[in-house]
Parts: C-alpha cells; structure tokens; sequence
C-alpha cells in the first residue's frame, strides 16, 4: 500500500485519516448522547469536558482531509454509484459545518476558549447574537443528522461486497492494497 490513492485501493494516509476521524467522532458522539442521557452525572461531566477540544480537533483534520482529497483527484477508487458520491459528500460538509457554527457561536458569546491550552479565543465582555443564532437552531439538529447517515453508510459499506459481482468496498478502505 502507497501513501498516496491509486484506482483500485485507498492509500495509507486516507485510511488513517478515515479510520482516525470514525474513532474520534464516536467518541464525540458519546460525549453528546452522556449530555441528553445523563446531564451533570459523574459521567457527563467528565466526557462534556472533551467535546469542544474534540470539535476543534475535527475540524483541523477535516480540513486536511479534503485537501488531501483534492491533491489526490483523478486518481481515487471511484465511488459506487451516485448516491454514495452524494452521501460521502454530505458527511464532508457536515463535519466541518458542525463544529465551523459551534467555533462561531463559542466567539460569539464573548467567553475565553483555550482547547489544549492554547488561548484560541481571549473572550470580551457582551455577546455578539448573530453569531451565536446559527449554531443555537442547527448544531445539534445537525450533528444528529451526522449520526444517521453514518450509520447509514456504515450499513452500506458491509452490505456492499456481499453480494456477487458487487464491489468490496470494505477492502478499498480495510484490506491489503
Ligand atoms: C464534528 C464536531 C462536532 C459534533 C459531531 C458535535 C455534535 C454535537 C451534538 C450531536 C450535540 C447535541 C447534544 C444535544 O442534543 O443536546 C452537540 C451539542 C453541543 N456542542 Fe457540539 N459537536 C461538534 C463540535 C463542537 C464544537 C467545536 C463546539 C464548541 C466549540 C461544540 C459545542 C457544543 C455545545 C455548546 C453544545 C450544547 C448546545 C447545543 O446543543 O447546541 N460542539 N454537539
Ligand atoms: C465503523 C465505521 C465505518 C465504516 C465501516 C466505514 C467504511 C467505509 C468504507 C468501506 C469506505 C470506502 C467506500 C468506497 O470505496 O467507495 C468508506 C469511505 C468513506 N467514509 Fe467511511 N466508514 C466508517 C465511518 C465513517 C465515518 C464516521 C465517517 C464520517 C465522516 C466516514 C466517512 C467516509 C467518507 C467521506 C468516505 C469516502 C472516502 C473518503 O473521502 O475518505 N466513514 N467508509
């Protein structure tokens, strides 16, 4: 296996970043189902703690993932059929549309974000509305949305492969170049 994409597999680098962003998003998942499950237990407050720094860290490797996309253009394993072009490519835009109007929101409301220690946002006094109104009427309706098509295309890429003639998608992603 390359590092770079080829027509028949993934190379080593879109597995990482694929393989690393599914852990990383389960994880930012549970965070937020603790949140509705289990609001301030023992267990929420602990898993609440990581959700904005995760977020953020998503976003960056996101970002990355689709300039390495663009750099590897033309020679990718082609996509399946139109509507797994279209579903990869509403996963893209959600997972950086996501955490882009909860990193507004959070600047708007005028409070100090430091993820990782780093002082990102110094905070100020007063709140800017506008830029916290997106994210109060669509971050979690669409994080959820997130959720349900990546189960949907988890369920695709196993049944995919399964039946005879069909392409094992699974060893594009998983299997030995
Ligand atoms: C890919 C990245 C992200 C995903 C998938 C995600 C997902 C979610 C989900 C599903 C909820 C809804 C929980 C509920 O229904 O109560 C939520 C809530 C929240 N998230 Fe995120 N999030 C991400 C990034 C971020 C970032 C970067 C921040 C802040 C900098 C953030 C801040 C919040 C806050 C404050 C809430 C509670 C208020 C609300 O529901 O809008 N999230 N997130
Ligand atoms: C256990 C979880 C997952 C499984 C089994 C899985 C499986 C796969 C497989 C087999 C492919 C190759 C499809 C092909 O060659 O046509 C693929 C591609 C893809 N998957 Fe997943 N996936 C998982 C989680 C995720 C998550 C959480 C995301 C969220 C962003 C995601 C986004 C994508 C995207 C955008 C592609 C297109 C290739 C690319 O641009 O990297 N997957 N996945």
């Amino acid at each position: 296996m390359g590092i770079r994409d080829c027509k028949e597999c993934y190379g080593a680098v879109s597995r990482w970043l694929h393989w690393g962003m599914a852990l990383l998003i389960a994880w930012q998942f549970a965070t937020a189902s603790a949140r509705v499950l289990a609001k301030d237990s023992a267990l929420d407050q602990f898993m609440w703690a990581t959700h904005k720094p995760m977020g953020l860290l998503l976003l960056i490797l996101a970002l990355l993932r689709v300039a390495w996309l663009l750099s590897n253009a033309g020679r990718r394993p082609p996509s399946i059929s139109t509507p797994a072009r279209l579903g990869h490519l509403a996963m893209y835009a959600l997972v950086i549309a996501i955490p882009t109007l909860a990193l507004l929101r959070q600047y708007g409301s005028g409070r100090a974000f430091s993820p990782f220690g780093l002082s990102l946002m110094p905070g100020f006094e007063g709140k800017i509305e506008w830029l916290m109104a997106p994210a109060n009427l669509f971050h979690g309706w669409l994080g959820w949305l997130l959720l349900a098509l990546i189960v949907g295309h988890i369920v695709m890429a196993l049944l995919h492969g399964r039946r005879p003639g069909d392409e094992d998608v699974m060893r594009r992603m998983w299997g030995k170049g």
